[in-house]
């Protein structure tokens, strides 16, 4: 008796515990959004990032607008074609568990923060096109990114070389397709990676 007695309030108390971690880790994925969002500017279509919010995700359906969801869990954020300006707050994504990152057709300008790319440990994609992101891409920006498949830099204003932390992977090792804009384009073929077509 005694026994069964405490082994089901063990039982319980493991469920209340699984249900707390459950239900706050999207509540503590909310605040850091909301974290984010802040650095944005004219971001008007993200107005439904209201908390409280205990599920970010249903089923594949966000919640919350720009929100990637797999089965229930929210895997990346996908914020294209809103008019976005602002400053990207790398630091708060690194909180997130972001596997895709997509700020795609909006109206960032200025230098993309890469220093702090690799703080987003298992991106496997990172798209930034049509942008006017400018400035040289730091030589070691995406090195040790493993899970890296696919980066889309079409049509934004970058200038310099391409980083070798791309170049020094193969396609084998490391499998990005980097997109880029016509005068990166130069410098890839020369460089050996493979582009994928666009422009
Ligand atoms: C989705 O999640 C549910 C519950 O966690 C699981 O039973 C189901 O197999 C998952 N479906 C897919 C396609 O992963
Ligand atoms: C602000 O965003 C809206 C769409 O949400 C867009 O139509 C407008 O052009 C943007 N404004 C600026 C200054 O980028
Ligand atoms: C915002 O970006 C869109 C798509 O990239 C572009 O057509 C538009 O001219 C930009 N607006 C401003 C105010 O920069
Ligand atoms: C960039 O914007 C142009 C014009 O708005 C569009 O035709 C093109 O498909 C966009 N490129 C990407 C990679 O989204
Ligand atoms: C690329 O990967 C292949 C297969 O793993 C390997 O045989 C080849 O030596 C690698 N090339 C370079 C330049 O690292």
């Amino acid at each position: 008796m005694a026994y069964t007695s405490q082994s089901s309030f063990f039982v319980f108390f493991a469920l209340l515990l699984c249900a707390i971690t459950v239900s706050s880790d999207d509540e503590s994925y909310a605040k850091i959004l909301i974290k984010f969002k802040s650095s944005l500017s004219n971001a008007t279509m993200l107005n439904n990032w209201i908390e409280p919010v205990e599920k970010l995700c249903n089923g594949y359906t966000p919640k919350w607008t720009g929100l990637v969801c797999d089965n229930g869990t929210f895997t990346g954020i996908k914020l294209e074609n809103m008019g976005l300006e602002g400053t990207v707050d790398v630091d708060s994504l690194a909180e997130l568990p972001l596997l895709s990152l997509s700020l795609m057709n909006n109206n960032f300008s200025g230098p993309f923060p890469y220093n702090d790319i690799r703080k987003l440990g298992k991106l496997r994609t990172l798209y930034l096109a049509n942008n006017s992101f400018n400035g040289d891409i730091p030589d070691d920006t995406f090195s040790g990114m493993k899970a890296m498949r696919k980066i889309v830099l079409a049509f934004t204003e970058h200038t310099g070389p391409i980083p070798s932390s791309l170049s020094s992977h193969n396609a084998s090792s490391f499998a990005a397709t980097l997109q880029v804009s016509k005068s990166y384009a130069a410098h890839a073929n020369e460089m050996g990676i493979r582009l994928q077509k666009s422009y």
